[in-house]
């Protein structure tokens, strides 16, 4: 089997393509996948280069989601037919591979005709997003929204989103080209962070009011702006550190009654109640194309370290995907 494998932390050559490896068997309650594609998320470069929360067991397989076909049925798993088409999640690794094993539960049967780049580009992205809008931030039709990074795969899934439940959205990103992609997609306002302080802008957006909900993945360097962003009884919802992990001074929430909330998606995963409301929620309208995914590039598996360098030089806007077995 083919996989990039990461046998220690590193920068973009500890990415290592073997064609020599097992196929995996799948466990009680195991399905085996073979991939169509594979889903690249920033939390694959914090886990190559050692950054992730959670320590990882090397060697690794990089990839937490993927598109493909179900090839084998662990002990005990019903409801799932060989070659049936499915989306899945992994945890944290598996899926830059040609087969991958998920739990049964978090094998998502796909839609008739769905496309297979589409089926791999949302389930880490789209379900992280709704946990954070829904799960964590309890977001209701005409609450301000402040999403960061909304250029970017969860920021796509975020923005769109909240617009569709009538939340008014107000967008950071790091270009003019980025804050215009996140305007096409359902924000109202976005502000290029690198030209203003996007803290008192927000602010000044809201008529001094401050923003309800703030759906922040950048961690550390936010801090601050988030502060003066937030309203009274408002929720800074935290999803990811890529600037370093934030610290929040109790006496500056007190300051606002405001709150911060961390939210992990295997949280979402676990509960399955919680998992299928996501997954009923978007998959129609990412099937039927109401909710609008793009796509920034598709590579071989071989030249993953390609997609690593541009997420990691915050080049893109959208998904990354990596081509495994496209038919
Ligand atoms: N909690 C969870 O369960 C969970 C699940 C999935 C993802 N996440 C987190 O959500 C975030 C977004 O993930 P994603 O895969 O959708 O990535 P992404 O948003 O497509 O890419 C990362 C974006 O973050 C922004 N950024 C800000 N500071 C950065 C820095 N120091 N280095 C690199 N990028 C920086 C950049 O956008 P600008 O140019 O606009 O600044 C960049 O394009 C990540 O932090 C990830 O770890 C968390």
């Amino acid at each position: 089997m083919r996989a990039i494998v990461v046998d220690g932390p590193g920068g973009l050559e500890a990415l290592s393509y073997r064609t020599d490896l097992e196929t995996p068997q799948p466990g009680p309650g195991q399905v085996r996948v073979r991939t169509a594609y594979a889903g690249v998320n920033f939390f694959d470069t914090l886990i190559r280069s050692g950054r992730y929360g959670r320590k990882p067991k090397y060697p690794i397989i990089l990839g937490g989601e993927l598109s493909g076909w179900v090839d084998a049925l662990g002990e005990g798993v019903e409801g799932l037919s060989i070659g049936q088409p499915v989306s899945a999640l992994t945890g944290d690794s598996g899926c830059y591979a040609d087969f991958a094993l998920a739990p049964a539960g978090s094998v998502i049967p796909i839609p008739d005709g769905m496309d297979m780049k589409l089926a791999a580009a949302w389930p880490l992205q789209w379900l992280t997003a709704w946990g954070v809008l829904y799960a964590s931030g309890k977001a209701r039709s005409g609450d301000w929204v402040l999403v960061h990074a909304a250029a970017g795969g969860v920021g796509q899934a975020l923005t769109q989103m909240a617009s569709r439940s009538g939340c008014r959205v107000i967008a950071t990103a790091g270009s003019q080209e980025k804050c215009d992609f996140a305007l096409a997609h359902g924000a109202e306002f976005a502000i290029n962070y690198r030209e203003k302080e996007f803290g008192r802008e927000a602010r000044a957006i809201t008529g001094g009011r401050g923003v309800d909900i703030i759906c922040d993945s950048v961690g550390a360097a936010n801090v601050i702006g988030n502060l003066r962003a937030i309203c009274f009884f408002g929720l800074i919802v935290v999803f990811g550190y890529a600037s370093g992990e934030p610290e929040y001074d109790e006496r500056l929430l007190w300051g606002r009654s405001c709150g911060v909330a961390m939210n992990g998606l295997y949280h979402l995963v676990e509960r399955t109640e919680l998992l299928s409301r996501g997954v009923s929620e978007m998959l129609p309208g990412l099937s039927d194309g109401s909710f609008r995914l793009h796509i920034h590039s598709v590579q071989p598996l071989a030249e993953a370290a390609q997609a690593h360098a541009a997420l990691e030089g915050r080049e893109t806007i959208g998904k990354l995907l990596l081509e495994v077995n496209p038919a």
